[in-house]
């Protein structure tokens, strides 16, 4: 292996991409390939710990790798999580050394049970409760050094430090390694319609401006961003407008940014020149991905090929740390 540290991050094939996604998460993974050794997953065995369709999950798995390659990242780069089946062996391993108590106190768990128990038959899965003990293995299976997450997974990553702790302690050796986020610069990205959420796909159509979009739907988006929310205080900048001007600044357009700012301090800005701003650096983005995602689609059935491999080729090193992992834990390994 090389001497570069390493890079694991994961995603849930929950459809569509966005640009809250883009630029709050998968932006970043694409510029750390030049520095790292990067692994990045699309985590299905995650998506199942709520209510789900078969069939749309395994067509989202693809779309998603699709839509991945399309905005940069190298397929040598890329796994699904279902075709490296070592992670929910080493979860169980983990269950044992995880708190239930902590468990159950996890922010995500308690948000989404209350929405589950809210339905008709009220079905929590106990694989939701489980769900951090498999996003850390996905981390310790690769012995990742970092994680590049949104600062909602804070809470995950520290789990995840925690059972390290207690595994190497139990074994009395260092074997695992306790993962550290690394948190992106643009955090979050609000929804256009109500900039006071975050830009969300379960919260609805208008709440999200997908990265793949066409052009014109991009543009009506971005000029029906709502700006002013009617309860301005004097000399503070509106979510909406604060949303806009992130925006911008995330599509690296920084003269522009300079400008318009400048224009917002002396109270000459114009809404529309904003939103025209934003709107056309977004298209500019969104072409690109759609222009790669075409060529891809083009090969479909060779790209698919191409990340079965470099599954196999991930699921070597998580084949490595699983031995050692079960030689240290007492428990026995197989022949093959
Ligand atoms: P999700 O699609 O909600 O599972 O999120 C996938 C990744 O994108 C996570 O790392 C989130 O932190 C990040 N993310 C999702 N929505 C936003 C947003 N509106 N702004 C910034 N990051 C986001
Ligand atoms: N829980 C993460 C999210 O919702 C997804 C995830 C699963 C993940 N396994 C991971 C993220 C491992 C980083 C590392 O965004």
């Amino acid at each position: 292996m090389s001497e570069k540290k390493r890079v694991l991050s994961c995603i849930q094939p929950t459809g569509d991409m966005h640009f809250g996604n883009y630029f709050g998460a998968v932006k970043n993974w694409v510029d750390l390939q030049d520095t790292y050794q990067c692994m990045y997953g699309v985590v299905d065995y995650h998506a199942m710990t709520m209510p789900y369709n078969s069939v749309k999950l395994r067509e989202n798995t693809w779309e998603l790798i699709f839509n991945l390659q399309a905005v940069g990242i190298a397929p040598e780069n890329l796994f699904i999580q279902s075709l490296v089946p070592e992670h929910t062996e080493l979860c169980w391993i983990f269950n044992c050394f995880t708190s239930y108590g902590q468990l159950s106190r996890m922010t995500q768990f308690k948000d989404k049970s209350n929405q589950s128990e809210e339905t008709e038959d009220g079905f929590v899965s106990a694989g939701l409760l489980d769900y951090p003990v498999l996003q850390a293995a996905d981390i310790c299976i690769y012995r990742a050094d970092f994680v590049p997450v949104g600062k909602d997974q804070e809470q995950h990553l520290e789990l995840a430090r925690n059972i390290v702790q207690r595994f190497n302690n139990q074994v009395g050796k260092e074997y695992l390694v306790a993962p550290q986020p690394l948190f992106t610069e643009f955090t979050k990205i609000a929804s256009t319609a109500d900039p006071t959420r975050k830009m969300s796909k379960s919260a609805g159509e208008k709440h999200y401006i997908s990265l793949f979009s066409d052009s014109d739907k991009i543009r009506k988006q971005i000029k029906s961003a709502v700006t002013d929310l009617g309860e301005v205080t004097a000399g503070e900048m509106s979510p909406g407008v604060k949303n806009l001007f992130n925006l911008l600044k995330a599509c690296s357009k920084n003269e522009a940014y300079d400008s318009l700012m400048q224009d917002y301090e002396h109270g000459q800005l114009k809404y529309v020149d904003l939103k025209t701003t934003v709107g056309e650096a977004l298209v500019e983005l969104s072409e690109g991905f759609r222009a790669k995602r075409k060529e891809l689609d083009a090969r479909k059935k060779e790209v698919k090929e191409e990340i079965k491999d470099s599954s196999a080729k991930i699921r070597e090193r998580a084949r490595e740390t699983l031995r050692m992992v079960k030689e240290l834990s007492g428990l026995l390994n197989p022949k093959i």
